[in-house]
């Protein structure tokens, strides 16, 4: 029998430190009025001394541990989407493991903001070719790390967190009925991090201090977010044999009001059924729609058999898209190395 990918934990943390729009006023020439009409932007979360990638991505991996009744003993796969690796070897996905345990398979995968679609594609693959039973799946960022805060451009717009899911193997269509993914390389000047990376500018050589900072052209990105979220976003739907009226909830990568608006429309889809956070966490990069995902299932809007469709765009530039259907239905029990009857109680009550 073809094996579903069913998301069955999940888990998201942030910074404790916030940095309101009034803070950004004392730091470049904004004000609150232009920065939450051009963006739907109030505050946003920002790494302290302590917190780094790997920090957020733990916390959020243990909820997600947590609400699966599982032990990183128990997972086949982790797979980190980060664009903000705390180091460049080893992989993020091995500094994770260093902290929750066990001997997954582990590895990162690098989309930007379009990190978690993609990664959650790829851990979907695992379990529907049979290869692998439960994975962990994390998109994490602190791109504020890399944010000059000179350039009132870009500073306004990101804020760091991490979120975290496991998917399990389920008997029943559960998890990612469909999945879009796409890339245009030519365009990726328009957002990037010129010199974080091996290979670093020759003109960086002069300054001892020299620290790279992401450069982004907003007009372009905004042009080229709208019409890959639509556009990725409705071919989300048909590929997965739905019409708009079936979806649940359009839980989006949050870097703009203006955008998510768009794309909300474009599934003819009114606002109560889009999870909107942007304005608490600015854009958290691969980690804004697992954030979403954890607190629209808090708020109680996902109930079993929901479909949800994701969609993100970013650097790259790259789009992501899926439907994505809520629960834990035909998640077996007697397939778990751990015994814990909490998924079997909630596929019972469904
Ligand atoms: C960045 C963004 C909010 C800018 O909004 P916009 O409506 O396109 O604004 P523009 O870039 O056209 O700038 C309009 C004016 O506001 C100014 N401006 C830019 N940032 C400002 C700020 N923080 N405060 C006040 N004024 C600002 C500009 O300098 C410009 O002034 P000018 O007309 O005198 O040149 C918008 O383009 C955007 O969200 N783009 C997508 C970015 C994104 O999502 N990136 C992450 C992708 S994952």
């Amino acid at each position: 029998m073809m094996q579903h990918a069913a998301i069955t934990g999940w888990g998201m943390a942030v910074p404790e430190r916030v940095l309101t729009n009034a803070d950004l006023e004392r730091m470049v020439d904004t004000s609150d009025e232009w920065i939450l009409s051009r963006t739907g932007i109030r505050e946003r979360r920002v790494v302290g001394p302590r917190d780094t990638t790997t920090s957020l991505s733990v916390a959020a991996a243990r909820q997600a541990l947590e609400t699966a009744g599982l032990t990183a003993d128990d997972l086949d796969l982790i797979v980190v989407a980060t664009c903000t690796p705390d180091q460049f070897l080893v992989s993020e996905a091995c500094l994770v493991q260093g902290e929750l345990g066990g001997n997954a398979a582990a590895f990162d995968l690098g989309a930007a903001c379009a990190g978690f679609v993609y990664a959650l594609s790829t851990a979907t693959q695992f379990i529907r070719s049979g290869v692998y039973q439960r994975v962990l799946v994390i998109g994490a960022d602190t791109l504020t790390r890399f944010v000059d805060y000179s350039d009132r451009s870009t500073c306004i717009l990101f804020g760091d967190g991490a979120g975290a899911v496991i998917l399990e193997a389920s008997d029943e269509p559960r998890g990612m009925l469909s999945t879009v993914l796409g890339a245009d390389g030519a365009g990726y000047k328009h957002l990037y991090i010129p010199g974080w990376g091996a290979f670093v500018p020759e003109s960086a050589g002069i300054f001892p201090e020299y620290r790279p900072y992401l450069q982004m052209n907003g007009r372009e990105v905004f042009r080229f977010a709208v019409t890959a979220m639509g556009d990725a976003a409705v071919e989300s739907v048909s590929k997965a044999g739905l019409e708009f009226d079936d979806i649940d909830m359009l839980i989006p990568h949050q870097a703009n009001l203006r955008i998510i608006d768009a794309a909300a429309r474009r599934l003819n889809l009114p606002m109560e059924k889009v999870w909107v956070n942007l304005d608490r966490y600015g854009n958290t990069s691969a980690a804004s729609i697992p954030i979403a995902l954890v607190e629209a299932q808090l708020a109680g809007k996902l109930s079993e058999g929901a479909n949800i469709v994701f969609v993100a765009f970013g650097g790259g530039l790259a789009w992501a898209a899926s439907v994505v259907r809520w629960g834990v239905a035909g998640v077996s029990r007697l397939a778990r190395k751990t015994d814990d009857t909490r998924v079997v109680a909630a596929a019972a009550a469904s």
